[in-house]
């Protein structure tokens, strides 16, 4: 034994007695030695321990008869109910091992904690110091990686879609859709996938209410034995612009403003009023079923834009994917919304945790809509993301259902690391001309690239489970597998890699010159606001009078009047009645007639502290 400057008693790294592992604490265990655990770790409650220091768990744990499974399985989870079922190397026992990583409890059966090579480390609170009083020794190596590797464990959170939560779960077939599509993962009815899915807000950031007014993102990868594919739901069958060029625009007058660093409602309708394209979904976006949801458990989502699904005689289909919440779709109003937000900024997360861990598992439904190849050419919106297909049309065709499961372990390496994209699809399931849809077929893996790195597709969340991918890339950063074949390159007289005809997808028609196109069908009447005219049309009164409501509040900050009176116009075109309701609620507003608590705080002191003096008291 030897003194620490600290006072500690410790063992000397390397000197631990042989045959008495060290395995993680309980709380509960921990509470029946509250002395000896302070004198001992100071305020150490569980998890790795420092090899220097002897433990009288082990013996509490032979006596009560737990193997370290069953500990890990006992441990409360993070927000403070249930317990958590599953544990990481459950999780990659289910899909296999990931090829060259040994699993940890493999080597370290002690608990003990060590540096990232493996080294050991014998004391944990304290710096290396020249005397007690004195400058830090560099040699503190524990100090040195733990400092460095803490400066650095923060990635770019994701451009849009940043605040968000996922989980696992897994898709059933419910009916034969093989005459449509040959993809793998909907050749039988009752045939199981597992995917990974991830929520979240689209233009709120990390750390923002979640029942701030919002789009969400419901995104699926489907862990399919002909690899993975993904699904990019929204709340909204329809999206804002139909031209990726449109896109970092619409973004930025979502977003913040840059000059101030604030959210800026004015910049935001001023964008929707100069491209009514986008009027549609954010009608939508101003209901409160989907601008602010109860959970993300009771919401619908849609891919959005038309997808193709091919069968195994070659021939094309247009499709639009549905996800139709089983537990139905609800959402705040706007009061509620804030008073939760005050209450609970993560309600979702943990409404969605909270109902995975008590088992009860949401489900949605997903559905189909389906266009023949030919006649999806000559139809005016089969490639114009800012429309829908009417069901009655179109109706929809029942795929299967997704249940999801089963929550995370490690919210950073399974939600903030996966990686979603629309070019991410199987045989079977494909792309079509809508120029919104290609245009984000590049930009998804290279923004990833610049987040997680360019080897993010070998991560575990990110990889196919089940199958191997097979290719001839080599290295770059972080680059995982140890790749033993030759010829590393294709066409080769010593073999190697071969692709597969019946795996060429047929080809798409397109038609036309090279040149700037405005709208799709161009040349055609562009009919931006009957669909949006029908929409409002079938709302349900209280859903009316609530989404009027909402737009007022929203123009009630909006500081140019200019910006109202042409979004007013806007609303005109579709019903003159929707128009006049806003104004009236407006004008209601502006005269004081109606405010809610929170906005007279608000108003209130953002007044007295305009007017306020240096010396003044409120
Ligand atoms: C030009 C238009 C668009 C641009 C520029 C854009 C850009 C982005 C970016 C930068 C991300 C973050 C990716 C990451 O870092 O992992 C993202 C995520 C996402 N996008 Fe888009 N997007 C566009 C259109 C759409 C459309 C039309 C949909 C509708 C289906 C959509 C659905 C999603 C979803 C669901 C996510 C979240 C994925 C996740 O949870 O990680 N996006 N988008």
């Amino acid at each position: 034994m030897q003194q620490s400057p600290t006072g500690v008693q410790q063992q000397q790294v390397g000197l631990q007695q042989p045959n008495q592992p060290q395995l993680q604490q309980q709380p509960q265990q921990l509470q029946q030695q509250p002395q000896l655990q302070q004198q001992q770790y100071g305020k150490q409650t569980s998890g790795l321990q420092p090899s220097g220091i002897q433990s009288t768990q082990p013996k509490l744990q032979q006596e009560q008869g737990l193997e370290s499974s069953q500990l890990s399985q006992q441990l409360k989870c993070p927000l403070g109910y249930g317990s958590d079922s599953f544990t990481s190397k459950e999780v990659s026992k289910q899909f296999g091992k990931i090829p060259g990583v040994i699993e940890q409890n493999e080597i370290n059966r002690q608990n003990i904690i060590t540096r990232q090579t493996g080294c050991p480390i014998g004391h944990v609170k304290d710096s290396l110091t020249s005397g007690s009083q004195g400058p830090l020794c560099v040699q503190d190596l524990d100090l040195l990686e733990k400092l460095q590797h803490f400066n650095t464990e923060k990635i770019p959170p994701r451009n849009v879609h940043a605040l968000g939560t996922g989980a696992y779960g897994t898709f059933t077939v419910t009916n034969d859709i093989s005459k449509y599509t040959c993809a793998d993962l909907f050749n039988q009815v009752g045939k199981s996938t597992q995917f990974i899915t991830r929520f979240s807000g689209i233009f709120t950031e990390v750390g923002d209410p979640e029942t701030t007014r919002d789009p969400r993102g419901f995104a699926i990868k489907f862990y399919t034995k002909e690899g993975n594919w993904d699904l990019l739901g929204i709340n909204t069958p329809v999206f804002a612009v139909r031209d990726a060029k449109a896109g970092p625009d619409q973004v930025h007058a979502f977003k913040r403003d840059p000059r101030t660093g604030c959210w800026n409602i004015t910049q935001t309708w001023d964008y929707v009023a100069n491209h009514p394209e986008g009027l549609h979904q954010m009608a939508m976006l101003f209901t409160d079923r989907t601008g602010t949801p109860l959970s993300y458990r009771t919401m619908n989502a849609y891919g959005c834009h038309t997808f193709s699904l091919v069968n195994s005689a070659k021939e094309r289909f247009w499709v639009k994917f549905h996800l139709v919440s089983q537990q139905g779709a609800f959402g705040f109003n706007q009061h509620e919304a804030k008073l939760v937000a005050g209450e609970d900024p993560n309600f979702l997360s943990r409404d969605l945790y909270q109902s995975i861990e008590k088992q009860n598992f949401p489900r949605w439904k997903m559905m189909i809509q389906v266009m023949p190849e030919e006649e999806g050419y000559k139809h005016p919106w089969t490639f114009d993301a800012t429309k829908v297909w009417k069901h009655a049309d179109y109706p929809l065709i029942e795929v299967g259902t997704l249940e999801v499961n089963r929550n995370v372990v490690d919210y950073f390496t399974e939600v903030e690391q996966v990686a979603f994209s629309p070019a991410t699809v199987v045989p079977g399931i494909g792309l079509s001309p809508d120029k919104l849809l290609q245009g984000r077929l590049l930009i998804y893996d290279y923004t990833q690239i610049h987040r997680i790195g360019p080897n993010f597709k070998q991560l575990y969340v990110n990889r196919p489970h089940g199958i191997e991918p097979m290719n001839n890339y080599l290295g770059g950063n972080m680059y995982i597998p140890i790749n033993d074949s030759f010829p590393h390159y294709t066409g080769s007289a010593f073999g190697g890699l071969k692709p597969n005809a019946k795996y060429i997808d047929p080809p798409f028609k397109v038609t036309g010159n090279c040149g700037l196109y405005e709208v799709p069908n161009e040349g055609s009447f562009e009919d931006l606001y009957s669909q949006v005219a029908d929409f409002w049309k079938i709302l349900p009164e209280k859903d009316k009078n609530n989404l009027c409501d909402n737009i007022a509040a929203s123009f009630f900050r909006v500081t140019e009047q200019r910006v109202i009176d042409k979004m007013l116009q806007h609303f005109a075109q579709c019903d003159q009645q929707w128009a006049q309701i806003i104004q009236t609620k407006l004008k209601e507003r502006r005269e004081g007639k109606w405010m809610s608590e929170s906005e007279k705080v608000c108003m209130n002191y953002a007044q007295q502290l305009l007017t306020m003096t240096r010396r003044e008291a409120l």
